[in-house]
């Protein structure tokens, strides 16, 4: 596996937090509480046990951490991010054995083996420098200690979606708009071969993998446009920096380009399809 490339400039840093900072009130809800439901299953993949001590990197409103911590009472649960309002609404949650603190997963301050269990729901592909982050996990996970890592798969969405994003690089263009980019590699991040790959290079041996892929169909190119804001911040930040008429425009764009896939029953068609992965510190 080659190395990953770091994305580690302030410009890709700021943005990221900048989109999770700003989605963070409509995160829990977004696509009917999606994000909830993949943390759901990872918790229960990689099965907490009473008094273990767990890290939640990039916990973001800490749907991964609340759910943990009932689990391991009296262990201790700690959720680490880089994005304030994440962070505001994750302590906003009361639950006795959990502590948010602001931290990047590249630069974890604690000690090494502290942890019996890191979880990265959601997150990794997101990371300014996953490799260094996984790196981070594994010196603060004692031996044989689990990392559970869900991550989206991208390869299974529909031909609704493929045909939008393709659409988003012409129209930031249009726009004038130039925004940071992941890298083809990071798009494949969710792919269970390539996971496990990334895994492995980073000390880590695949013990559980499971995947989950749920769908629906938008209700028309509104609903469908405000649905692909919440994907990512490249979606988001252009359709959200759209005026009433360019948003018109889009919209206009979309439903023809939803009549152009020919099937009716393959129009505002998505998939929300994941990757779920347990692996042991070796
Ligand atoms: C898609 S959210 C996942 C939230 C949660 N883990 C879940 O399962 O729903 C990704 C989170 O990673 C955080 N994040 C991005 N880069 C980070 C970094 N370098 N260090 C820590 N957190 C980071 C973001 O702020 C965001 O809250």
């Amino acid at each position: 596996m080659a190395v990953m490339d770091p994305d580690s400039s302030d410009e890709v840093v700021d943005h990221l937090v900048d989109f999770f900072d700003r989605i963070a009130p409509v995160y829990d809800t977004w696509a009917g509480g999606q994000h909830g439901r993949v943390a759901s299953r990872l918790v229960d993949l990689v099965a907490p046990a009473k008094h273990e001590q767990v890290l939640d990197v990039g916990t973001g409103t800490g749907l991964v951490a609340h759910l943990v911590a009932p689990r391991v009472s009296p262990g201790l649960v700690f959720g680490v991010d880089l994005s304030d309002n994440m962070l505001s609404i994750a302590r906003s949650k009361k639950v006795k054995n959990v502590q948010f603190v602001g931290m990047a997963a590249e630069h974890l301050v604690f000690r090494p083996a502290t942890f019996d269990m890191v979880t990265m729901g959601e997150t990794l592909a997101y990371l300014a420098d996953p490799t260094t982050a996984l790196a981070e996990a594994n010196r603060v996970l004692k031996t044989g200690g689990r990392l559970a890592v869900s991550c989206h798969r991208r390869s299974l969405n529909t031909r609704a979606q493929e045909l939008f994003f393709q659409g988003l690089a012409p129209l930031a263009k249009r726009h004038y708009l130039s925004l940071p980019r992941y890298s083809s590699e990071r798009a494949r991040f969710g792919e269970p071969d390539v996971l496990s790959q990334i895994l492995n290079a980073a000390g880590f041996e695949v013990t559980k993998l499971t995947e989950m892929v749920t769908g629906g169909r938008a209700s028309d190119a509104r609903d469908w446009t405000e649905l692909m804001a919440g994907v990512g911040p490249l979606p988001y930040t252009l359709i959200r920096s759209l005026g009433p008429r360019y948003r018109n425009e889009l919209e206009a764009e979309v439903e023809a380009a939803m009549a152009s896939l020919g099937d009716p029953d393959d129009a505002f068609r998505y998939h929300h399809s994941y990757v779920l992965v347990v692996a042991k510190k070796r």
